[in-house]
């Protein structure tokens, strides 16, 4: 369905429809407030998911892996690839925010277990985009999405004891810091340990309140993230794509 978004009260959309009168909409958008959109995150962005990895792979290296290895076009398709290949799966997907049009990070969720209803999520953003809340935005509607429609009872949160922005975005999402497993991340040469932290699909429906967290009342509607690959879950994902 083609959505009119000016006619709607919406801001511009880039992209015209020849022959429909009025703009295309970015399918599957979701406002987080402060002129920020949440929205899927695809192989055939590559190009512009490689130019913000330029922005934010020095302060994002450290954390997840995958910012060193998306470093051409081909690399930075191949990581969106492995995504897009979980979403088919119903193992995970990974969606982007964007700041006035331009991406400055996201948040994903992998190792989708069906069985076991256990997945985890993670977040990055290059520096442009941190200090304002976004990520915790993103990631009360991806856990949102997770616990709601999918039906997963556990969502964890894996970071390093050195990585406190990340341990803060999960404290402010209601986690638990239930332990540290040691030296089971190695990194560069290094062995680091890992906090792990995880909310449970009952703590998450007593503290949930997506809506209060800066969304324009004005708005047109937001879409929930596409939910197409809901069904059909497979095995846990063998590769830690983080
Ligand atoms: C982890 C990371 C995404 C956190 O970024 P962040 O900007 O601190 O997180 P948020 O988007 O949730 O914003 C929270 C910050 O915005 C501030 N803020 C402003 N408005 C806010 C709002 N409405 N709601 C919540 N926080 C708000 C908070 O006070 C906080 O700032 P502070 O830490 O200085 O107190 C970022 O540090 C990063 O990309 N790190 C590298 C990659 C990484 O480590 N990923 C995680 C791997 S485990």
């Amino acid at each position: 369905m083609i959505v009119n978004l000016k006619a709607a009260g919406g801001r511009e959309a880039k992209g015209k429809f020849p022959g429909r009168g009025g703009y295309a909409c970015p399918v599957f958008k979701v406002d987080l407030g402060g002129s920020a959109e949440l929205r899927p995150l695809e192989p055939w962005q590559a190009e512009e998911f490689l130019a913000h990895m330029e922005r934010a792979r020095a302060t994002v290296d450290p954390w997840i892996p995958w910012a060193s290895r998306s470093t051409d076009l081909e690399s930075a398709r191949k990581t969106l690839q492995r995504y897009a290949d979980l979403q088919a799966g119903g193992e995970g997907r990974i969606l982007g925010v964007w700041l006035e049009d331009v991406l400055v990070g996201g948040v994903m969720a992998f190792n989708l277990d069906p069985h076991s209803g256990v997945v985890e999520v993670g977040c990055w953003l290059e520096p442009a985009g941190t200090g304002r809340g976004l990520i915790t935005r993103a990631a009360e509607r991806l856990i949102d999405w997770l616990i709601t429609e999918r039906g997963v009872h556990r969502v964890e949160w894996h970071c390093r004891p050195d990585n406190v922005a990340s341990s803060n975005v999960a404290r402010r999402l209601g986690m638990t810091h239930e332990g540290t497993l040691r030296a089971n991340f190695p990194w560069q040469g290094v062995r680091h340990d890992s906090e792990i932290w995880a909310v449970l699909a009952p703590e998450w429906s007593g503290r949930k309140d997506p809506d209060a967290a800066g969304e324009d009342p004005d708005a047109p509607a937001a879409a929930e993230p596409d939910a197409s690959a809901a069904d059909g879950l497979g095995a846990r994902a063998a590769e830690d794509p983080v």
